[in-house]
């Protein structure tokens, strides 16, 4: 069975707050280490282009948001972690499947219909300081989710019909271009009903539109303390019994705490204890829980050229995957090299058709790997390295014999390989060669 590809995108227009940390950075790190899955987190910075022209908010929110996910134990050896904007097959896919998308369909996005409404609301023109940016959104977020072939897409509730629309423009793809073949896989949308939404400090739920909340790490123990003081509790006094639930207090401590402190602190709430103490407790609790990734926090911020290094290298490993898949899709809207084409009428050549190859080299190391490419020389594997080049020849002859791979094999010789365009590599191979 083939590995889950779990992929999601994190818009660089803020800084992290405990909303965001509690509600998608926590769980995503944590659904990451699972060995089934294959995970892909990309900073959306092409998407914060349409929502901010601020280019200096832009670059530091990039890089904080970056920081935050490598403090909060994101092992970039373990998933592919990189920027949008690194990637160039991205605006070129958005470009394809924005050619088989209908406007109708776009017509009908909610965050383009909120603008439009708020544009009616104001008496202004419906269309008034809308973008074609956000009008094609959906087109560039499905061009993220379809270029990695991703299964699963962890995301809020609002982003749902941004994946319906993936997997419509998907199907249309496939339909169209695909021969018969599933060029994409249909992306689902994944809503964990397990992850608390936290609320700011006004108990609404925190976000940055409603000036709510809470840092993660900018600004130290200090800012976390005097935000933590700064939520909302209602006019009891010491002394007086509380309803420790009337207070988003309670709430953001239970995301941090263990079940027992939570219970003392709701038990010394009905008991009188006071609300000054009780967020004295909470901010304590909270930051000894924060203080060693704040700390990872700030070594990443005080060291950009080494994040830079980090996502260069994400970049490259995701582009393993999308430079291959973009070629093959550009073969199939007919976007070809002049001479390798079937043109209708045209007596078929029998030119010898260019085949996968393997290929053997020794790194710097003087350890022997190999790479498999496609008929267009694109890298579809890169291996470990081995001691012996026997070991290689062994493997190679086997996958060849059998045109196919096992994925749990493919993972150990690259764990960042597409799985079926390794398998229809080979199966070209052993249906041109025999073996
Ligand atoms: N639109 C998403 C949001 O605002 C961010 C995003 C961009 C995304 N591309 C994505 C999420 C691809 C999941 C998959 O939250």
């Amino acid at each position: 069975m083939s590995r889950i590809r779990v992929l999601t995108g994190i818009t660089t227009t803020g800084t992290p707050h405990l909303g965001n940390y509690v509600g998608a950075i926590r769980p995503a790190v944590l659904a990451s280490r699972d060995p089934q899955v294959d995970a892909f987190f990309f900073l959306a910075d092409y998407h914060a282009l349409i929502k901010c022209e601020d280019p200096n908010r832009i670059a530091r929110s990039r890089l904080e948001i970056a920081a935050t996910w490598l403090a909060a134990g994101l092992d970039p050896a373990q998933v592919c972690f990189y920027r949008q904007s690194d990637i160039p097959e991205i605006p070129e896919l958005t470009w394809l499947l924005t050619c088989v998308t209908g406007k109708g369909l776009m017509n009908r996005a909610h965050a383009y219909k909120a603008a439009m409404d708020a544009n009616e609301a104001a008496g202004e023109d419906a269309d008034a300081g809308i973008s074609m940016g956000l009008f094609s959104y959906p087109v560039l977020m499905a061009a993220d989710i379809l270029m990695f072939n991703a299964h699963r897409v962890p995301v809020g509730r609002d982003q749902i019909q941004h994946i319906e629309m993936a997997r419509d423009i998907a199907a249309r793809f496939n339909h169209l271009f695909g021969e018969g073949r599933s060029l994409f896989v249909l992306p689902e949308a994944q809503i964990e009903a397990s992850v608390a939404t936290l609320p700011g400090l006004d108990g609404r739920k925190m976000s940055k539109s409603y000036d709510n909340t809470i840092p993660l790490f900018e600004g130290g123990s200090k800012a976390l303390r005097e935000a933590i003081f700064k939520i909302v509790t209602d006019s009891r006094l010491p002394g007086e019994p509380k309803d420790p639930d009337s207070s988003a207090l309670m709430v953001i401590f239970d995301a941090f705490a263990s079940p027992e402190q939570a219970a003392r602190l709701r038990a010394d709430l009905l008991a009188g204890l006071g609300w000054g103490e009780a967020k004295q407790r909470v901010f304590d609790d909270i930051d000894r829980a924060l203080s060693p990734m704040r700390a990872r926090y700030e070594d990443w911020m005080a060291q950009p050229a080494h994040l830079e290094s980090v996502l260069v290298e994400g970049a490259a490993k995701a582009r393993r995957m999308a430079t291959p898949l973009l070629a093959e899709l550009r073969e199939c809207v007919g976007l070809r090299r002049f001479g390798t084409e079937h043109l209708p009428g045209a007596t078929q050549k029998t030119a010898k058709r260019a085949l996968p190859e393997f290929k053997q080299y020794r790194d710097a190391e003087g350890s022997f790997r190999f790479k498999l490419l496609d008929e267009h020389g694109n890298v579809l594997l890169q291996s470990i390295p081995f001691e012996h080049p026997k070991q290689i020849g062994q493997l190679i002859g086997t996958w060849r014999g059998v045109g196919q791979v096992d994925a749990d094999e493919l993972r150990r010789v690259d764990g960042m390989a597409n799985h079926a365009m390794v398998v229809a590599a080979l199966k070209s191979l052993l249906a041109a060669t025999g073996a």
